[in-house]
């Protein structure tokens, strides 16, 4: 006589229960006895979270029921406080903001170099680290993501050296490297460098169900207390045994057959990449091209198919390949970004190059938009006036984006994808963002964190 009010599936909605088969509704459990609880494991679940850590080589393992934005929430919550600073990545997710604005903690950010070559942010390197290490001597933490949307990672074990020698514990956004410590061919993992803190989502590069992601501990300057409160914080008091399972089945399959099964992916991505890079004018990054822009290394995994030389935009690109029937992971104004997992095969992959022959041969460019999306110059990290929580507490007010230059954002505001904010809670909105911003509109992007109609309000501090 307990929830779930479904029963079992007995009262579930009959549609969702012919759909998905009664399994998905008898696993869909709560917290009774021998269930175990995901916040205070003591039973299976910390059974299960032990074989986690095990595999994934770390102290210690969570399950994070809601993303890697709860574990990178979380990361912050724990080894921030109001007012300490940290060293952070402006290439960051938008979720290491959300984190900032519940911490209280004051962000010193690292540039992202954008390279004008590839159309992404790279992630910020050791050199920029350590200039920031020394002149901010009391960071209480650094925050940075590896790999980049586009599988780029950069020497996370020299940072975590430079970060460990200072005091400085890691946290590292490796929601796109859950599957590196899985095969040789892989860049090394921020688990091997022992990194402090490492969030990575399951659900994006491994099989676990959508939401499931996993929290790494390797003890010695974070405490361990701090982190599970902090996920106690964030993470819902009814975690869901769907995703729970789906991550331990997840750890499972890894370990018995990670190797062979990621060995067949990575052939069927260079097998793509060999063949996408010799259709005319296109050119599917490889890692040489990204070696010769520093100390980088590729997830071979990460299919990013330039189009510059083309002169036909990403987002156009994307538009074909879906009336092709492909859909592809995401677009930007110069790439089309197609991930392969192993989930793929020979037909998945085979389907991606003929849509793609089939798309550029069909359709033809519009130069005039596409230069102009090219020769777009991103806007340099503007003045910080608030801390992210003071903006974030203080009163708003909706105006204009025209209107708002010279106000303070209150609000993240990031293209999307790949969701890289140009404006952050508490920075002033210079001239230069504005301009950028409407062209980012009238070319069709996403922009997160803008409102009204056609997305042309933004939210400042009152
Ligand atoms: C770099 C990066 N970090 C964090 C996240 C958030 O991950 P999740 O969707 O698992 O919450 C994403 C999502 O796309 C991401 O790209």
């Amino acid at each position: 006589m307990h929830i779930p009010g479904h029963k079992g599936g007995l009262g579930a909605p009959s549609p969702l229960r012919d759909f998905l088969g009664k399994n998905a509704f008898r696993l869909d459990l709560t917290e009774i006895a021998p269930l175990d609880h995901l916040l205070t494991p003591k039973g299976i679940i910390k059974e299960a979270l032990d074989l986690a850590s095990e595999a994934f080589g770390a102290d210690r393992t969570f399950f994070v029921i809601n993303g890697t934005t709860g574990c990178i929430l979380a990361m912050i919550l724990a080894s921030t406080g109001d007012g300490d600073e940290i060293l952070i990545s402006r290439a960051s997710h938008r979720s290491a903001i959300g984190g900032l604005v519940l911490s209280g903690a004051s962000p010193r950010y690292i540039e992202s170099r954008f390279s004008w070559e590839f159309g992404f942010a790279l992630p910020c390197t050791a050199n920029q680290i350590k200039e920031k290490l020394d002149s901010f001597k009391g960071a209480k933490a650094l925050f940075l993501t590896s790999p980049n949307y586009y599988g780029v990672t950069i020497d996370v074990s020299t940072i975590v050296s430079l970060c460990h020698e200072r005091g400085v514990p890691v946290l590292v956004d490796e929601a796109h490297g859950a599957h590196f410590i899985f095969h040789e061919a892989f860049p090394p993992s921020s688990l091997e460098a022992r990194a402090d803190l490492i969030a990575q989502s399951a659900h994006k590069t491994l099989s676990s169900l959508t939401q499931s992601s996993l929290l790494h501990f390797n003890g010695g300057l974070v405490d361990l207390n701090r982190v599970q409160s902090a996920l106690q914080i964030i993470q819902t008091t009814s975690p869901s045994y769907l995703l729970s399972a789906s991550l331990d089945a997840s750890r499972w399959q890894m370990v018995n057959f990670g190797k062979e099964e990621f060995s067949r992916a990575i052939e069927l991505a260079n097998f793509a990449r060999k063949e996408l890079n010799q259709i005319e004018g296109i050119s599917c990054i490889t890692q040489e091209q990204i070696s010769q822009m520093g100390d980088f290394l590729l997830d071979p995994l990460k299919l990013t198919i330039n189009f510059k030389n083309l002169g036909v935009s990403g987002r156009e690109v994307e538009r074909w390949l879906r009336e092709e029937g492909v859909e592809v992971e995401l677009s930007d104004p110069w790439n089309v970004l197609c991930m392969i997992s192993i989930g793929d095969s020979p037909k998945s992959v085979e389907r991606l190059i003929k849509a793609m022959k089939r798309a550029l041969r069909k359709k033809w460019r519009k130069p005039e938009v596409v230069s102009e999306i090219h020769s777009m110059k991103i806007p340099g990290i503007p003045e910080q006036a608030l801390t992210p929580r003071e903006a974030f507490q203080a009163p708003h007010r909706l105006v204009p984006l025209k209107k708002a230059i010279g106000k303070i954002s209150s609000e993240i505001v990031a293209p999307y994808p790949p969701g890289i904010p140009v404006l952050c809670p508490g920075e002033k909105i210079e001239k230069e963002i504005v301009h950028y911003l409407e062209k980012i509109i009238k070319l069709g992007l996403v922009v997160h964190g803008l409102e009204g109609e056609e997305e042309k309000w933004i939210r400042v501090v009152a």
